[in-house]
């Protein structure tokens, strides 16, 4: 049998749960659209994941954080898809895609049609398997991706009482991983190649601050090397981390993050791609007709930047599934949308601490406000400068408004005539823009 749907998004993450909401939003009818996801849960807020899903006392667990609570919206419970009409196929994974045909099959053997189709598949993690890392398959490896790899870590915290972890890389997991494995009483230590951490978004000051709050903390920092092998006992478990510069680690947990890949192996050869992404025009469009992608897997014009970018947030998830439905419901309609203008976002908490980014990281920067380690109450931030004009921002520990004023001060772009000025006003010179 086949089940035909006017609408068909594959995958049920965060721009499942966003789209679907936009859906009704735009009036979508009983009947029209399915969401078919791997994972066996309703679309959820994924960062909870790596922060408050693994803290020792009252985790966060389902319905607590359906989507679209991360953004302050409605929690859209199971319940809810069922009484809009929007059929839910969870634990189904799509294993085959003909977009010409408009076509998907799935691993239980279903088949499905669609008239539009939403590719919404987020990311995979990469494997130290995959780079042939020697034992890496050992028991106790940890990546985090979804909720049943959350659980799994989860129980194995508990297993592991006061034991040894290992966090390799040190990108977004490693830092939040580390500060929740720590805060769940373990001994950590954190490696990863890079002369300091998050080198991707952090610059060297920024980074000093973390890894001396995390050291503070009592967290083990090891940097410019990798790991090249793990032993493990004759359970199979892992039992040391062999790193490259020769040192060996004890570990009775070792959790990975060393990056992600956007999943779209599905529509290779069909769908043209672009800087690992699938290329999209300003409204999520790709290069087949009725075919739309969005949130981690979509490399869109970023109209701010002129560029095509590929972005792996949840913000970006979140705005592109609903521009995406917006722009669908338009064109059905015969009328149009207006291009999506994004403004990147990022942002992270641990411990105690949160910090949040806006635009973009380019260019000269300017270090301001009070980025010790030790301090009480540390606050600070950073403005990136290009061609004399501010182009980004970070802010650590911000009020809702100074993080407002920096997500505007990167819009704005206002010209930046002193650096020494910039540093001395901080962030009372984004308030005032
Ligand atoms: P998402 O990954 O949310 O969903 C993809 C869905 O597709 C999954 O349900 C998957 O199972 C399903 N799927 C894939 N292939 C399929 C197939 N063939 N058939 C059926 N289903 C399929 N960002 C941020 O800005 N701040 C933060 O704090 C965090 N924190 C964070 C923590 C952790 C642990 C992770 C892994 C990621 C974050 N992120 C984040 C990143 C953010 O969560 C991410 O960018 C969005 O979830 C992307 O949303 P998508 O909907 O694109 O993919
Ligand atoms: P990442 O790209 O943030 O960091 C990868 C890190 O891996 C690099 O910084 C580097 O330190 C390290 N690395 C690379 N090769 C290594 C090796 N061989 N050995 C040791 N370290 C190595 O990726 P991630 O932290 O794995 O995150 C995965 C995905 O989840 C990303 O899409 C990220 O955006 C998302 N995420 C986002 C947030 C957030 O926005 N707050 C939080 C968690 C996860």
């Amino acid at each position: 049998m086949v089940h035909s749907f006017k609408y068909i998004l594959i995958g049920g993450g965060v721009s499942a749960g966003y789209a679907a909401r936009e859906f009704v939003k735009q009036g979508v009818h009983p009947g029209e659209l399915a969401i078919i996801s791997k994972e066996a849960v309703a679309p959820y807020e994924r960062p909870a994941l790596s922060k408050a899903y693994l803290f020792p006392e009252s985790p966060a667990r389902l319905p607590g954080f359906h989507t679209c609570v991360g953004s302050g919206g409605e929690r859209l419970l199971p319940e809810w898809y069922s009484e809009k009409g929007i059929q839910l196929y969870l634990s189904t994974e799509i294993v085959s895609a003909d977009l010409a045909a408009k076509f998907l099959k799935s691993a239980n053997g279903e088949h499905f049609e669609y008239h539009i189709l939403i590719i919404a598949t987020g990311s995979s993690v990469i494997r130290l398997t995959d780079f042939g890392v020697q034992g890496a398959d050992a028991k106790h490896i940890y990546y985090l991706r979804e909720i049943d790899d959350a659980d799994k870590l989860y129980e194995a915290i508990k297993q592991k009482k006061n034991g040894k972890v290992v966090i390799v890389g040190g990108g977004y997991i490693g830092l939040e991983l580390s500060a929740v494995m720590k805060l769940n009483n373990l001994d950590v230590c954190m490696v990863y190649p890079e002369p300091w951490c998050m080198p991707r978004l952090f610059t060297a000051g920024i980074a000093a601050f973390y890894e001396g709050y995390y050291a503070h903390k009592g967290i083990k920092i090891i940097k410019g090397t990798v790991a090249v092998g793990f032993t493990s006992d004759a359970n199979g478990e892992v039992k040391e981390v062999k790193l490259k510069d020769g040192r060996v680690l004890e570990s009775d947990i070792v959790v990975v993050g060393v990056g992600g890949r956007p999943l779209i192996g599905l529509f290779k050869g069909q769908v043209e791609e672009e800087k690992g992404g699938i290329k999209t025009d300003s409204f999520f469009k790709s290069s087949v007709p009725d075919v739309y992608a969005v949130g981690d897997v979509a490399t869109f014009p970023m109209k701010i930047y002129n560029e095509m970018r590929r972005v792996e947030h949840v913000d970006h998830a979140r705005k592109s599934a609903e521009h995406a439905v917006k722009a669908i419901f338009a064109a059905d309609e015969g009328t149009s949308v207006e291009e999506y203008d994004y403004l990147p976002f990022f942002y992270s908490r641990s411990f105690n601490l949160s910090w949040q980014f806006y635009g973009d990281n380019v260019g000269e920067t300017v270090l301001f406000g009070d980025s010790s380690p030790t301090s009480e109450n540390p606050k600070f931030g950073t403005y990136w400068i290009k061609d004399g004009k501010i182009v980004g921002a970070f802010l650590e520990s911000g009020t809702p408004e100074e993080n407002k004023a920096i997500a505007n001060l990167s819009r704005v772009q206002p010209p930046a005539d002193s650096l020494d000025q910039l540093a001395k006003e901080g962030i009372t010179f984004a308030c005032k823009i």
